[in-house]
């Protein structure tokens, strides 16, 4: 079979590869895709939001089943407008997609179904923010109700920072919405989980942890993620009983009742505290870069899943994972999370000989007169899988190390929760 895949970060690298990998599949088409995806794929491309010329690439490259990896274009519609057309589409609806899509949204299945999460409130004027402000101590989480490309989220340690960023959302900073939700700030430990999910039932699809900020130490602006490491020890079986029952269950349960049943990966942002679980916000795709350490686990054929979703029968498909544990560290372009420099050449690449256990997923890289090129924040995923957290990172680091992109920088200290402890 043909298959189509939206996206062009490490994320949709990670599962070309896999897809790349079954026996299912003859060919793969990239929209656009990365320098990586086109060792394995044919890229294409166009604008991911262009739904219209979409449908027609699907239909001239006889594409039987397209995979959306983003958020923007579930938000938007995608899977609802080629369902229409008859097309497969392993993805959420435009409704469903409103868990990722509209914060306030989100906070609002919470409410209504007694999902454990920060105190909230949503404000769409003034008066409401400091009505909050009376009954919330500080820090506040101030947060823009709609997609803002990871910079919509704020932690404000005084009132009048807390004034000056909800007016400026509600004067229309981000396109997407002007109104905003402000939060307890929750302290604890943060993990991401994730699920598989068709009309009637789900599976677990992996844990990890993700690094936001852009320094080590934690330290510097968030970012869309340095790092991960996978599984999550802070996923206890006696934990992700309670994500389960009091999160996952009755959140798909909400979306059927309004006859818009989820469908496609759903990914948990968590804060643990004393292990009991609350839901910072919900994705509607995988994370990038936990994706990159969550499918280099999966043994099973993903191809397999994903058409066995699409077809509602996850219930009888075997998922099965590796015991290895893997990490990622994401090297980046100097300058990023704020302004970087694009088209910088990256040599070396071919010469890194790396282990069958390890691999490099390319996020922000482009071929421009047979030169691989940076044309992103996020440049690579340097991954490798491995028994001990501690080896793998002195493994990947040894790997980036040796391409000595001089333009570049990462987090040495990528998974320091799990090696300090130790
Ligand atoms: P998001 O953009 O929704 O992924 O949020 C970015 C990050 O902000 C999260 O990964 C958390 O680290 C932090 N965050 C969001 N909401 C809260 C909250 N209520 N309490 C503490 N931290 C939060
Ligand atoms: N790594 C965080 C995200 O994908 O949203």
């Amino acid at each position: 079979m043909n298959i189509g895949l939206i996206g062009s970060g490490g994320r949709e690298h990670a599962i070309c590869k896999k897809l790349y990998e079954s026996k299912l599949v003859n060919n793969i088409f990239c929209f656009p895709g990365n320098a990586g995806t086109s060792y394995l794929a044919t890229n294409i491309e166009v604008d991911i939001l262009d739904f219209k010329k979409i449908y027609k690439l699907i239909k001239y490259h006889k594409i039987d089943l397209i995979i959306v990896g983003p958020e923007e274009p579930l938000v938007n519609g995608i899977a609802d407008f080629l369902r229409k057309k008859k097309i497969k589409v392993f993805g959420p609806n435009k409704y469903a997609a409103r868990l990722e899509g509209s914060k306030a949204f989100m906070k609002m299945i919470c409410a209504q179904n007694k999902i454990p999460t920060a105190k909230f409130k949503i404000c769409n004027e003034e008066k409401q923010v400091r009505l909050f402000l009376k009954s919330c101590k500080l820090p506040i989480v101030v947060k823009a109700d709609g997609l803002a490309a990871g910079k919509g989220v704020i932690i404000c340690k005084t009132k009048n920072q807390v004034i000056k960023n909800t007016s400026e959302i509600f004067n229309g900073k981000f396109k997407s919405s002007r109104k905003v939700v402000l939060e307890e700030f929750l302290v604890g430990e943060e993990a991401s989980y994730f699920v598989v999910v068709d009309n009637n039932n789900y599976k677990f699809f992996g844990s990890a942890q993700d690094h936001k900020r852009v320094y080590e130490n934690d330290k510097g602006p968030n970012t869309g993620g340095m790092g991960a490491y996978s599984p999550a020890p802070i996923v206890t079986k006696s934990l992700e009983k309670k994500i389960k029952s009091r999160i996952i269950d009755p959140t798909l349960k909400a979306l059927k009742r309004k006859k818009k049943p989820y469908s496609g990966f759903l990914y948990a942002g968590l804060m643990i505290k004393k292990n009991e679980p609350y839901l910072i916000e919900y994705n509607i795709r995988m994370g990038d870069p936990e994706c990159q350490v969550v499918i280099p686990r999966l043994k099973s054929d993903l191809v397999k899943i994903m058409l066995s979703t699409v077809s509602n029968k996850l219930k009888k498909t075997k998922i099965e994972w590796s015991n290895k544990k893997s990490m990622t560290i994401v090297l980046c372009s100097k300058g990023y999370p704020g302004p970087y420099k694009k088209n910088i050449l990256i040599d070396n690449l071919n010469k890194i000989k790396l282990t069958s256990s390890s691999y490099i997923y390319h996020a922000g890289t482009y071929f421009f007169k047979n030169k691989l090129r940076s044309n992103g924040g996020r440049v690579l995923n340097f991954t490798s899988m491995g028994s001990d957290f501690k080896i793998i990172r002195k493994n990947i680091i040894n790997y980036i190390k040796k391409l000595s992109w001089k333009k570049g920088f990462y987090r040495k200290d990528i998974g320091w929760k799990v090696i300090n402890k130790k």
